[in-house]
């Protein structure tokens, strides 16, 4: 079966990315698209000699959307990107473009996910998600809890986190071998 072809957008340290960037020669093409000139998933992107797109302030959405028309892409991946897509430009990708989400959708949308879900002493997960206009609220893929309800009394914020990041890796992986 051909490779696909998958544009990733990040905003920040990109290991998410990274999960995808080790894996590189499983896709035909792999592209980075970044609206933070200071991420540190750019030089991820640069280390693996992936081409990147830094993009403009405020994103010129309609001129990236035909700019990413000519990548014949299979998918985009959104890995800990921070801004709010437009739902005309979700429209045009609805299907394939996929979210990744460090909560158990649908429960703690949105931000500080983490933390929330902490404060609140409920189970703490991953999902990811088909991207719809709705900010994450699309059909969700995969699952994972990284910290059971019952284990955060043992433990801080920071560790909850840092689990939360590891399963996140893991089902970024997962999302990868089914799509592929
Ligand atoms: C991840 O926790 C992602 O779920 C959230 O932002 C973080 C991105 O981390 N939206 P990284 O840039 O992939 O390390």
């Amino acid at each position: 079966m051909a490779k696909k072809r998958l544009a990733v957008f990040i905003s920040g340290n990109g290991t998410n990315l990274n999960v995808i960037l080790e894996r590189k020669t499983e896709l035909q093409s792999l592209l980075v698209i970044c609206n933070n000139p200071r991420a540190y998933g750019i030089e991820r992107a640069k280390e693996h000699g992936v081409p990147f797109w830094v993009l403009e302030k405020p994103i010129p959405w309609d001129s990236l959307h035909e700019r990413l028309e000519k990548e014949n892409l299979d998918g985009i991946f959104l890995a800990g990107f921070m801004k709010v897509i437009p739902a005309e430009f979700v429209k045009k990708w609805q299907g394939k473009m996929f979210n990744l989400h460090p909560s158990l959708l649908p429960h703690y949308k949105g931000l500080n996910s983490i933390e929330r879900a902490f404060e609140d002493g409920a189970d703490i997960g991953v999902s990811i998600h088909y991207v719809t206009a709705e900010v994450d609220a699309g059909e969700v893929l995969l699952q994972d809890i990284a910290v059971p309800s019952h284990q955060i009394p043992t433990m801080s914020l920071e560790e909850a986190t840092t689990k939360t990041h590891e399963c996140e890796h893991r089902l970024v992986g997962k999302w990868m071998d089914q799509w592929l």
